[in-house]
């Protein structure tokens, strides 16, 4: 358990590499297919410029900002990702503890290796979303819900890109089974005689997905829904349309729909039709300061990344996490200065070139 010593956060793959096991790193870096949406996702940032605002009479930029009320001291976020077990022994705990030090917000995976109550005291009353994936047994959505709003959850992310997975190779090469006990499945795969076993939880996995779904799930849980995965202007409108609160911008890090856009190419357009009628959380991609910076100014309120903080997991534990968090934010805010902006508000309304 150590704060890394971090010089960027691409370099942290090839570290995590050599103490993760081949098949859960497979798992958590890999894509779909042959990756090309997975290595598009980072690339596509190259596709717009910062143009700075010099003589701009600042110093010292400040990263607070806040999403439906919760404040917090960053943009950048930690997004949903399954399995953190695969990754450090206290999982989603530990990745709740360093993303609580750095003062952010984190979503909670369904497929956690850590179970919603857990992974929320662990992070002490710091903000957590919780991020479902919709099964056809409402009797199974409904108890997630319920138990992540009474654990003190402040929103639910409904994952509308993933109704079967993506080709995803690596897992295959390596024989890949997804770890197991889940905490959050047990209760539905103990043999109390009801019960049902993990595979028939998959199996039970909603392979449709539709706008009435969005209010059932608001009904249910009383919280704010996030629609995760959208990447059209059309689908933005679609989901607000049906209740959303949130959009979440997102290719799931280039793991489902391969030869699909890069994540960043969609968002500007998104966050025109959604004109500012609710806030929009961009992730797949994100490894710069200068990434954060783009994607805010681009029409994101909030910035969130996957594999880096799972790399910081393993490499350090809730420290490790609070590294990559901490590196990143660092490496934002002297974008920050660069360009000439003071706070979140004047990064949004930052001039890009595109060319
Ligand atoms: C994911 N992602 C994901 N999304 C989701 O809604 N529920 C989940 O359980 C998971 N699980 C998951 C596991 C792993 C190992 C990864 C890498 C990703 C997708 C995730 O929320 C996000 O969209 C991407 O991780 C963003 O891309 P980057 O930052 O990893 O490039």
């Amino acid at each position: 358990e150590k704060e890394l010593n971090i010089v960027n956060l691409p370099s942290l793959e090839a570290e995590a590499e050599k103490i993760i096991p081949k098949g859960g790193f497979g798992y958590i870096a890999g894509g779909s297919e042959d990756n090309w949406t997975l290595k598009a996702n980072t690339e596509a940032f190259n596709h717009v410029q910062i143009v700075p605002h010099v003589l701009s009479d600042i110093e010292d930029p400040q990263t607070n900002t806040s999403i439906f009320g919760i404040d917090v001291k960053t943009p950048i976020m930690m997004t949903a990702t399954a399995a953190q077990g695969l990754a450090h022994a206290k999982g989603e705990m530990d990745t709740a503890k360093g993303i609580a030090k750095a003062g952010a917000l984190m979503e909670q995976s369904t497929y956690s290796s850590t179970s919603i109550a857990d992974t929320m005291a662990a992070g002490n009353g710091a903000p957590q979303f919780f991020q479902l994936y919709m099964s056809k047994d409402w009797t199974f959505n409904e108890s997630l819900l319920k138990e992540a709003k009474q654990a003190g959850a402040k929103a639910i992310v409904l994952t509308a890109d993933a109704t079967v997975d993506g080709y995803r190779e690596s897992d295959i090469i390596n024989d890949f089974q997804f770890p197991t006990p889940m905490a959050n499945l047990t209760k539905f795969s103990e043999g109390d005689g009801e019960g049902k076993g993990i595979g028939e939880i998959y199996a039970a996995a909603a392979q449709k997905i539709s706008p009435k779904d969005i209010q059932r799930i608001k009904d249910i849980a009383g919280l704010p829904v996030i629609v995760k995965g959208v990447q059209s202007p059309e689908d933005a409108l679609l989901a607000i349309g049906a209740g959303a609160d949130v959009i979440q911008v997102s290719n799931h890090g280039g793991r489902q729909l391969n030869g699909g856009p890069a994540s960043f190419d969609v968002l500007s357009d998104v966050a025109k039709a959604v004109n500012h009628r609710v806030p929009i959380i961009f992730d797949s991609g994100v490894r710069r300061g200068s990434h954060v910076f783009k994607a805010l100014a681009s029409g994101a309120d909030m910035v969130a990344m996957g594999r880096p903080v799972i790399y910081g997991l393993a490499l350090g534990g809730a420290d490790g996490v609070y590294s990559v968090v901490e590196h990143l934010n660092d490496e934002f805010k002297t974008i920050m200065q660069l360009a000439g902006t003071k706070t979140i508000e004047d990064v949004k309304h930052a001039k890009l070139l595109k060319k």
